[in-house]
């Protein structure tokens, strides 16, 4: 049976916006008839299988990361050995450890932004808590100052990689070159200053020696910082908005974890599974290749569908379910591989200790816009929502 490009088959509207408000009913045709999908319009092929995206992302010698047009070049648009060498830079300042030293860091951003609304009863959720406390905490991990809050995520992050819908409601075309250049150019004004403000964290240490590990110059220090405050804050923000959406809709859950906070972190797992912020990945084959016994041309643009293999029920038992309880490892909602999110330990903190904070210090938590309503990212790449009004007794 020939998967690819199936006599009849609709065109799918990839980027439409009727299928990315609730995109599991297209992704569940996706997995159990065009698997590999060669989509008609655009130059991708869709793969939706969870085990087709774990073999995907874990061959990173047949599909690269480093396909044209890539956001990034020094880390996640690269192959070994560049790639090896960065991480092996950089993975220290993202342990498990290094991240449990900034835990009463968080712990006190979290409580400084819920005082500022416990009172009042009601806060719009995305911008009172879900963008600004991944970026506090970002910009002190980093080393950057929290003035830049403004500028990037106001105007900066909203465009960078938005990928307008074909149906033309989305983002509004922006000249993506010019914007990463002002981006850049700020981060570099913040690194060159380092001398003088004295800021610590993984930025200035990068600037020096580790180990038998020589400086990072300070370009590449700035296309680092590019893409780690980016990455960081853009999936920490969905991922929040995500979680309190889910617990939302799941007052049963919101109750359990209520009785027993400890169960936070499979909570977190289950949400980035369920509502992955990262919805789609993007690789380049290297060479023809095979994939569930298909043919696949070299140089072919491949679209790995975290959104959709997270749900995989060949692979998750009750898929589409909240299993504080659920067995199966390995979601691909942090990625997986080589490329695996570098900052998995820090994701899953800034998440558990928010939730944690948020379940401890507010109660009855409530929203009066219907949940399949919330007003929603518009983009392929990322699910997040825009704004989620909230009302609550504080406790
Ligand atoms: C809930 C929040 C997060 C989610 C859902 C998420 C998701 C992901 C995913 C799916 C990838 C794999 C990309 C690929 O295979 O091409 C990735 C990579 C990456 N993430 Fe995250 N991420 C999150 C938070 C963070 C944070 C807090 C940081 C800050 C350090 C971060 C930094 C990165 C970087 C630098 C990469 C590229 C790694 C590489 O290519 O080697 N992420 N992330």
């Amino acid at each position: 049976m020939d998967m690819t490009v199936p006599a009849g088959a609709p065109p799918f509207e990839l980027f439409s916006w009727d299928v990315w408000r609730d995109p599991y009913p297209f992704f569940a045709t996706l997995r159990e008839q065009y698997p590999i999908y060669r989509h008609p319009i655009t130059p991708f092929w869709i793969i939706s299988r969870y085990d087709d995206v774990n073999e995907i992302v874990t061959h990173p010698e047949v599909y690269s990361s480093r396909f044209p047009g890539n956001f990034d070049r020094t880390l996640n648009g690269t192959d070994a050995p560049e790639h090896t060498a960065i991480r092996r830079r950089l993975s220290p300042l993202a342990s498990r450890q290094s991240v449990a030293a900034l835990k009463a860091a968080v712990e006190r951003h979290v409580d400084r932004l819920i005082d500022d609304f416990a009172g009042s009863g009601r806060c719009e959720f995305v911008s009172e808590f879900a963008q600004p406390l991944p970026f506090r905490v970002m910009a002190e991990w980093l080393g950057l100052d929290q003035s830049l809050y403004d500028t990037c995520v106001a105007e900066v992050f909203p465009f960078l990689m938005a990928e307008p819908l074909l149906d033309g409601q989305g983002e509004p075309l922006v000249d993506q070159e010019a914007l990463e250049h002002r981006y850049v150019a700020l981060l570099n004004g913040e690194i060159s200053a380092f001398d003088e403000t004295g800021r610590s964290g993984v930025l200035p240490d990068l600037l020096k020696p580790a180990g038998d590990m020589p400086p990072l110059d300070q370009e590449t220090v700035a296309q680092l910082a590019k893409i780690l405050l980016f990455a960081g804050h853009k999936t920490s923000a969905c991922a929040l908005a995500n979680s309190i959406w889910l617990l939302l809709g799941n007052p049963d859950i919101l109750d359990a974890l209520r009785q027993d906070i400890s169960l936070v972190p499979s909570f977190v797992e289950e949400s980035f599974r369920l509502e992955s912020p990262v919805q789609s990945l993007f690789r380049i084959t290297t060479a023809e290749t095979e994939l569930a016994g298909l043919a696949i041309p070299p140089f072919s643009f491949i679209r790995p569908m975290v959104g959709a293999a997270n749900r995989d029920k060949e692979r998750f038992q009750d898929a589409d379910e909240i299993r504080l309880d659920r067995k199966e490892k390995n979601h691909l909602g942090l990625g997986l591989g080589p490329h695996l999110c570098l900052g998995a330990h820090l994701a899953r903190m800034i998440v558990s200790v928010s939730l944690t904070g948020l379940i401890s210090r507010l109660q009855d938590l409530q929203t009066d816009t219907p949940l399949d309503q919330v007003e929603r990212i518009r983009s392929p790449n990322f699910r997040g929502i825009k704004q989620l009004p909230i009302t609550f007794g504080a406790i």
